[in-house]
């Protein structure tokens, strides 16, 4: 791969250890998938958060680093909220842990907003166009495929190189060549709402790591994008997708060579195959919910009292921006978490069953965290923590 002479120099060890670490890794993760140079980032989302995930050695390695990120780079969600830990049952020891993680990633200049949708709570961080470092897949998947932005799903530590350096190697889904379709998607159904959480399950486990192109009958909304893409990220690997008439276009000359055809009976097979019956306790908020979602969640639950335990996940900052929806919410005793999610968090784990509208979260929390999973609509989630079904 081309360096510059004052990347050169970084390799070199002239600008400190940590600066050549980081430079090592891109240039390794360069040299592997060919890239040809590095290309500067205009912001960084870091996974690689949760305690539950990284454990000791992983904070001991963002412990030893020094200096300061070259770009906006932003977290993804930790193990817990890191106010109401002790809500969630977490332990002391991991609620210090944790903390000392979050710590590591301030010292180098990272924001501490732990949340898988940093596009809800900031517009500087990508735009269409736009070489970026981001790590969570759904937020790879909406960066590539609804902003238009350009973005390989990074690992912690690439993530964490790119911030420290400014830079990723021009790879994958940076060059046009790798954002082409490969499989026309045909769906002859009217969708909503967690619909799309229930197509991008299906279309995920079949296409893997392809890039589908949606032909669709209902156009989704920005939600509904997030959801879809969620979902296809983690049934399968897909980190760019299409839906014609709303997202991005793909490059000139795009041509895909698949097709799939899917109706009504498939999407509703996704919901017979998981009934949330038996849950104990319900989540909402995968990828963390917008403003709307939540305005939803607090309509559904008015004057209502929950019966099970029922988590709402949502970054710090709208849960800071909207404190009438989280306290409309909350007064059903239901909890607002910000910062971590059901999927990352241990505090799952005690749980046999959980209900969930995402597909994402269908996809991982059997495998993640041990928990069986249930699917519904939002409205049959909030109906399962009312105890109505
Ligand atoms: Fe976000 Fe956690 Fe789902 S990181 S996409 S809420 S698994």
């Amino acid at each position: 791969m081309y360096l510059s002479r004052e990347e050169e120099a970084i390799c070199r060890g002239e600008h400190g250890e940590t600066l050549q670490r980081m430079m090592e890794i891109l240039v390794a993760l360069g040299d592997i998938y060919g890239a040809e140079r590095l290309v500067p980032v205009r912001s960084v989302q870091i996974a690689g958060v949760s305690f539950k995930n990284i454990g000791d050695a992983g904070l001991e390695w963002i412990s030893d680093l020094r200096g300061r990120v070259a770009v906006p780079s932003i977290l993804n969600p930790a193990g817990m909220d890191l106010c109401r830990w002790k809500e969630m049952g977490i332990s002391e020891d991991f609620a210090c842990q944790q903390k000392k993680v979050v710590e590591a990633y301030g010292r180098l200049g990272v924001t501490v907003d732990c949340t898988c949708t940093p596009y809800q709570i900031y517009d500087r961080l990508a735009g269409p166009g736009d070489h970026l470092a981001w790590s969570e897949s759904s937020a790879v998947s909406y960066a590539n495929s609804v902003i238009g932005a350009r973005t390989n799903r990074e690992g912690g530590p690439s993530a964490l190189a790119a911030a420290l350096i400014g830079k990723t190697p021009l790879y994958g889904y940076h060059l046009d060549e790798n954002r082409m379709p490969t499989h026309l998607v045909a769906v002859d159904a009217d969708l909503k709402g967690s619909d799309f959480g229930a197509l991008g399950f299906l279309v995920g486990g079949i296409v893997k790591d392809g890039v589908p192109i949606f032909r669709l009958r209902s156009l989704p909304d920005s939600d509904e994008l997030k959801a879809l893409g969620a979902a296809m990220a983690a049934s399968g690997s897909v980190a760019l997708y299409y839906v014609e008439n709303v997202t991005p276009t793909p490059p000139a000359g795009a041509r895909p060579s698949e097709r799939l055809d899917l109706d009504r009976k498939e999407i509703d097979e996704v919901y017979e195959k998981y009934p949330g019956i038996g849950a104990e306790i319900v989540a909402l908020g995968c990828p963390h919910c917008s403003r709307s979602e939540l305005e939803r969640i607090a309509s559904l639950l008015e004057d209502k009292k929950v019966q099970k335990e029922l988590w709402v996940c949502t970054a710090r900052k709208i849960a800071e921006k909207y404190p009438d929806l989280v306290a409309r919410i909350e007064k059903s005793g239901a909890k607002v978490l910000c910062d971590t999610c059901m999927v990352v968090s241990p505090a799952s784990e005690r749980y046999k069953k959980m209900m969930v509208n995402s597909g994402k979260a269908l996809a991982y929390i059997p495998g993640l965290c041990g928990v069986e999973a249930g699917f519904g609509s939002t409205e049959e989630c909030i109906d399962a923590a009312l105890g109505r079904i």
